[in-house]
């Protein structure tokens, strides 16, 4: 039976063994899927250990993404743009990584009949997040993206790495534009907090995006609401880490599941 598991600090908090094995199952797929720490410096011991006792492939949670990018062979377009991999495996004694995180996300956004096409986006923060869903977004063919961040200079290097002319990067003080969506990269969700931010830029948005979930409507999509003045459509990430994993089981199955039941289960919890 092939192994698989999800390595991360902390870690026991992962919905992904479920999500996997409710897959699996769908698809009668034997596989084994577990929980994996690792001690902050301990990653390359603990994924030498995984892969010599058998092991096949791991997601990557925080905060070993960058870790999981650099201990692969051979990296994709999107990881090498985002630095990290949250898909990390063993394919003919090659060391690959992907990031899934940014297609997950744009699968999402689609799942919720929204399309990016030819749309005014504002992406908030430059951190891993960021980086890894940029490409994702860019390769819908949106009308503009502006990355804003806290310190404008990371915004200012993901805008130079990508290179394209429609993204623009800006600080949170003023957020030049009118835009339709907003999708918030920042940690500010995880502590129920949010960005001290020109919240102007809200005012004709029709979508927010929150990439953190909670059972509640996060902090940030409250705050969309309350400073906007059109109808928004507010979704959390639980969708996008749902699609995150069928991308990964993809890419280890050769089968993309279908994510209909696991997203019934995990709201009902
Ligand atoms: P992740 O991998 O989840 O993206 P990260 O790389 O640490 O985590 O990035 C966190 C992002 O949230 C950054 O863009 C950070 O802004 P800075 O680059 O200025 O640090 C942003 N962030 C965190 N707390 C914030 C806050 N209170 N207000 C605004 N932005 C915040």
């Amino acid at each position: 039976m092939k192994q698989f598991a999800v390595i991360g600090n902390p870690i026991t908090h992962s919905k992904s063994p479920l999500i996997h094995q409710t897959f699996a199952k769908q698809l009668n797929i034997e596989l084994s899927y577990t929980l994996l720490e690792s001690e902050p410096d301990q990653f390359k011991q603990t994924v030498d250990a995984f892969f010599s006792n058998g092991g096949t492939g791991l997601n990557v949670t925080t905060p070993f993404k960058q870790d999981a990018y650099e201990y692969a062979n051979q990296t994709t377009t999107q990881s090498k743009i985002a630095q990290a991999a949250n898909t990390l495996y063993i394919d003919d004694g090659i060391y690959k990584a992907d990031t899934t995180d940014g297609i997950g996300l744009v699968t999402d956004l689609k799942f919720h009949n929204y399309s990016l096409t030819n749309k005014k986006i504002l992406v908030l923060g430059a951190g891993g997040a960021a980086k890894g869903a940029i490409l994702a977004l860019i390769e819908e063919s949106p009308h503009s993206i502006v990355i804003a961040n806290r310190t404008k200079s990371k915004a200012e290097q993901i805008v130079s790495d990508i290179n394209v002319n429609n993204i623009f990067a800006s600080g949170l003080e003023t957020i030049e534009g009118d835009f339709d969506i907003v999708i918030n990269s920042t940690s500010c969700s995880i502590t129920d907090d949010v960005p001290e931010m020109d919240t102007s830029c809200f005012k004709h948005i029709s979508v927010s995006y929150d990439m953190s979930y909670k059972p509640h409507v996060t902090s940030f999509n409250q705050y969309v609401i309350k400073n906007s003045h059109s109808n928004v459509k507010t979704i959390d990430g639980l969708g996008m880490l749902v699609e995150q994993a069928a991308e990964s089981f993809l890419i280890w199955h050769g089968i993309r599941p279908d994510t209909s039941q696991i997203r019934k289960l995990l709201r009902e919890q």
